[in-house]
């Protein structure tokens, strides 16, 4: 790469994220988000969840659009881009060969540094974006919920990250999305049965707490004892879902907010460590927020990401690439998208 650019202070990192259902490009100067733009896809909610092969194609017809609108709105040529950085994985496959096929050829062409960046290392560094906020300290533990994880993660720093506590069979993010198809709701129910619990009783039914060795976790029984309960239910009384379903959520958004707070804690205990940031697209979700905000009166030092940055989005791969362009931490371009990658 050009010395000059490397001399100076200043970077200009585009970020692609392809990973699963939303294309996002985002253009950062340093630590801190010029532009961020995310075109969902819609065409998933009519399947109750992510088809692959239509998110592969969706992301063919939105990348040069929204790289070519997250470069107007930061109002930056591409002649001044100073690195690309992209999702290499986890995620689905056809998804991420998208967005890791054209970052590679961006950096071809405009001969600048390509870096690669962990989708999961991304939702913890998403507090690391500059908007004036606090941010955590190392080490950290990161609780990382989203769509295809649940883990816990011991974060020494921007490029230590030791997973030591995960989901044996389903992610958190899945146990919400089957639960509202269950309950007949769109896809991704997570936000909607967010918004049904607050109007709800968490205490109207109770489900089982799933048992799962050490810090790690199991969601796959409790979605089938949610799974019984409402066939149980419905079987009794065919309106019982359209007459509960305020309570259902509350109740049901209850349970895995306890599955997630009591390993959350045995992680802080065994640990030591006091300091909790979440991530991730379940991190999203406002009784998981008050939860955390609860624990301050316990000791504990919390950090919540804002909102956009918490669903996919590109700014916190760029945000990853920042710290790894600092390093000079590049890809070479034979570098290949990774459906499973460890931390
Ligand atoms: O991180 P993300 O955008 O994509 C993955 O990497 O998976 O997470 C998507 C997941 C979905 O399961 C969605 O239902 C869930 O995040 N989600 C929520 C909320 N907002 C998004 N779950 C619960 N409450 C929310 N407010
Ligand atoms: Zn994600």
């Amino acid at each position: 790469m050009p010395d000059q650019l490397m001399a100076s202070k200043i970077s200009y990192i585009l970020s692609i994220e392809s990973s699963c259902d939303d294309t996002s490009c985002a253009v950062l100067k340093n630590d801190q988000v010029l532009s961020n733009v995310i075109a969902g896809q819609k065409v998933h909610q009519q399947y109750g969840g992510v088809v692959p092969e239509l998110a592969s194609r969706a992301h063919q017809s939105n990348i040069v659009p929204v790289v070519h609108t997250a470069l107007a709105q930061a109002n930056i040529d591409k002649k001044q881009l100073t690195a690309i950085a992209f999702t290499r994985g986890p995620g689905l496959m056809g998804s991420l060969l998208v967005g890791s096929s054209f970052a590679k050829s961006l950096s071809l062409a405009l001969d600048i540094p390509l870096i690669e960046v962990h989708h999961m290392q991304a939702h913890i560094l998403a507090h690391f974006i500059d908007e004036g906020q606090e941010k955590p300290e190392f080490p950290f533990l990161a609780l990382t919920i989203s769509g295809g994880h649940t883990q816990i993660v011991k974060v020494t720093d921007h490029h230590e990250m030791e997973v030591i506590g995960t989901t044996m069979d389903d992610a958190v993010g899945e146990a919400f999305d089957k639960t509202g198809k269950m309950l007949g709701l769109d896809y991704p129910a997570g936000p909607i049965i967010d918004s049904l619990a607050r109007k709800g009783n968490p205490h109207a039914f109770s489900f089982p707490i799933p048992k799962a060795p050490n810090l790690d976790y199991s969601f796959s029984g409790f979605k089938t004892s949610v799974l019984y309960f409402i066939q149980k239910q419905v079987k009794e009384n065919l309106d019982f879902i359209k007459e509960n379903l305020e309570d259902i959520c509350a109740s049901v958004q209850y349970t895995i907010i306890e599955i997630l707070f009591q390993k959350l804690e045995k992680a802080v205990n065994k640990t030591g460590i006091k300091s909790v940031a979440i991530g991730g697209g379940v991190s999203a979700n406002s009784g998981i927020r008050e939860r955390l905000l609860s624990k301050k009166e316990k000791g504990w030092k919390v950090f919540i990401p804002p909102f956009q940055y918490t669903t996919d989005n590109a700014a916190m791969i760029g945000i990853s690439g920042y710290y790894k362009f600092l390093q000079k931490d590049f890809a070479g371009l034979e570098v290949t998208a990774t459906a499973r990658i460890s931390m």
